[in-house]
């Protein structure tokens, strides 16, 4: 699977491959040394956060000392923080939480830190933040809550910068939610001056056989920006013919770039 992901992407060439996070099970050397290898593999520039399965979560000693060792030696210098790109700029988060049990968390270090980038990105930019975990269940898996302890604190600092798209990963499935004024209403976010609506795209397992709920298939997300609108493109591993194929294409104003 990992080998025909990594032709798929040659062949879009994009500007940047975004990896939410779990590329490992147990955090071990030996998965890190393979993630690492794989991800060399693609040409395009990459962005990667780390999910809760990347952080030693089994090993309360190493999680107090430094739960980050081996994500930091085999993948921190693949990865750029930040990407800008003409008005797209995509930031990366790190979300995972020492002994939350897989549940996550974005630290206040963290968080300042994210708000000191959004303040630098000038106003007209099409905002892209990634992180693993889900701040709203996603249908279909079996878990109807959040994944993000301090969730609520995350989604009003999104909605304060005017962030145009979340990527997550963590629940397995595919899931693409809207935060319109009516879903702000029914999480109780904070009221702004202006409301700036959101997209939240969670992506299926790519290379993964672990699933979870009914949803049992792998998948990716193609993601374009363009200046009037932004089309996500659903491409889901079709065993019977061993190619992707696009599932579903939604498409949404870009409501940044006039
Ligand atoms: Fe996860």
């Amino acid at each position: 699977m990992g080998e025909m992901v990594e032709r798929e992407i040659q062949a879009y060439s994009p500007d940047l491959v975004i990896v939410t996070g779990d590329m490992t099970s147990w955090s071990t050397r030996r998965e890190y040394r393979e993630a690492a290898k794989w991800l060399r593999g693609i040409e395009s520039p990459l962005l990667v956060v780390p999910g809760n399965h990347d952080i030693f979560w089994w090993n309360p000693f190493i999680q107090i000392f430094d739960s980050h060792c081996n994500f930091n030696r085999y993948i921190q210098h693949l990865t750029q923080p930040i990407f800008k790109r003409k008005k797209l700029t995509i930031l990366g988060v790190d979300s995972t939480a020492r002994f939350l049990f897989g549940m996550g968390y974005v630290s206040g270090s963290e968080r300042s830190r994210l708000k000191a980038q959004l303040e630098r990105i000038p106003m007209d930019h099409y905002i892209i933040v990634a992180f693993h975990h889900n701040m709203l269940p996603v249908p279909g898996t079996g878990m109807n809550t959040t994944a993000l302890f301090n969730y609520r604190k995350m989604l009003n600092i999104l909605q304060t910068y005017r962030v145009d798209m979340v990527l997550n990963g963590h629940r397995h499935a595919f899931h693409i939610q809207l935060i319109d004024e009516l879903e702000r209403d029914k999480l109780k976010m904070k009221a702004t001056d202006s409301f700036h609506p959101q997209i939240i795209v969670t992506c299926n397992s790519t290379t993964s056989s672990r699933y979870r709920g009914n949803i049992r298939e792998n998948g990716y997300n193609v993601i374009q920006i363009m200046p009037e609108h932004v089309e996500i493109h659903q491409q889901i591993f079709d065993p019977t013919e061993n190619i992707f194929v696009t599932r579903r294409s939604d498409r949404f104003k870009n409501l940044k770039i006039q």
